[in-house]
């Protein structure tokens, strides 16, 4: 049974080797000054279901460790572990984690947590997913489970940004569609990038919750939100989260409830 993410706690644990494996970070790279993938290994009985996050910790200079919930962008069958993360001014985990170098430790809780999974959802045919910043995280390893590409007629993918450069991995969601295990179902993935704060040929450039409320994403993507069909996982920051869940209410679609299954479900980073 998994812990619901609402019993989450930040906080020390007793030891990182109680409750996390060590892993050493295999490699890092810098998207931005503020955006940063690391990649670690992954302990052999560390299993998750695509979507969900670990608690990670890293050693604080004052002693003992600190601990941050990241959702992991590696699919789940990948030998190692990856994360991608923003880099927060003063912000007691990332900046951190921006100084640490390959060979480092980053400790990972054994027990995976959260419900931002396909698994959650009762039938559907088009899988929407809705991401802000590095709430793209959970997407990229959902894009990566081959039961996601048979289950799903469509797979839809909107990923806002403020600036361009900020719009990372953006040449691998473009590959996954042509790789080995999906290329025959390559036409089932549609990806929306939105850029809010420039203006770039051929990417939408107002803000989701607009794009929705106006009908202009799916006219972009080439497919309604059915109500009968669609099934959305939305992911990032809090306050387009709120608005979201206002504009797809407003348009009749539900939250889905574990007891009272429904169109969507969404997962707050802060
Ligand atoms: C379930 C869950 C999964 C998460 N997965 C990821 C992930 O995959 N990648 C990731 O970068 N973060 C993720 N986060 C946020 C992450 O846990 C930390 O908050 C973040 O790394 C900053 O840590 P910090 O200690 O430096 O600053 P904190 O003290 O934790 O945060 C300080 C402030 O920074 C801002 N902030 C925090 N996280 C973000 C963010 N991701 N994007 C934009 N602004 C932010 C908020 O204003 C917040 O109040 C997740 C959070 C939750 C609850
Ligand atoms: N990215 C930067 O250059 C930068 C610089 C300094 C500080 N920061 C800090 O870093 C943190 C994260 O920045 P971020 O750029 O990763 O995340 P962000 O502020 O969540 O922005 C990411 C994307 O989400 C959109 N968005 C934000 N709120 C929304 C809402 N209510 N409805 C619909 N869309 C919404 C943004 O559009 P909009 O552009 O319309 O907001 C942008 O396209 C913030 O706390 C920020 O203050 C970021």
């Amino acid at each position: 049974m998994l812990t619901p993410a609402s019993t989450f706690r930040r906080g020390p644990l007793p030891a990182p080797t109680d409750k996390a494996t060590a892993e050493r970070i295999l490699d890092i790279r810098r998207w931005t000054d503020k955006l940063i993938t690391v990649r670690t290994t992954r302990n052999v009985s560390f299993r998750f279901q695509p979507g969900q996050f670990a608690r990670i910790g890293i050693a604080s200079d004052r002693g003992g460790t600190i601990w941050r919930p990241y959702s992991m962008v590696s699919a789940n069958y990948d030998e190692h572990l990856e994360f991608f993360s923003i880099i927060v001014p003063n912000g007691a985990f990332s900046t951190k984690l921006a100084l640490a170098s390959v060979g480092d430790t980053l400790y990972v809780e054994k027990q995976p947590y959260g419900y931002l999974t396909t698994s959650r959802f009762v039938g559907g045919q088009d899988l929407w997913m809705l991401a802000t910043g590095t709430g793209i995280a959970p997407f990229l390893s959902i894009l990566r489970d081959p039961e996601v590409w048979a289950q799903y007629d469509n797979l839809l993918l909107a990923y806002s940004v403020r600036h361009i450069s900020e719009l990372a991995y953006r040449n691998e969601i473009a590959a996954i569609a042509q790789d080995e295990p999906f290329a025959e179902h390559g036409h089932k993935l549609r990806f929306a990038p939105i850029v809010t704060r420039e203006a770039v040929p051929g990417m939408l450039n107002r803000r989701l919750t607009d794009l929705l409320h106006d009908g202009e994403l799916e006219k972009s993507i080439g497919l309604p939100i059915d109500a009968e069909r669609a099934r959305m996982l939305i992911c990032g920051n809090p306050q387009m989260l709120d608005d979201v869940r206002q504009v797809l209410t407003a348009r009749g679609f539900r939250p889905d409830l574990g007891r009272a299954p429904g169109h969507f479900a969404c997962e707050n980073y802060w």
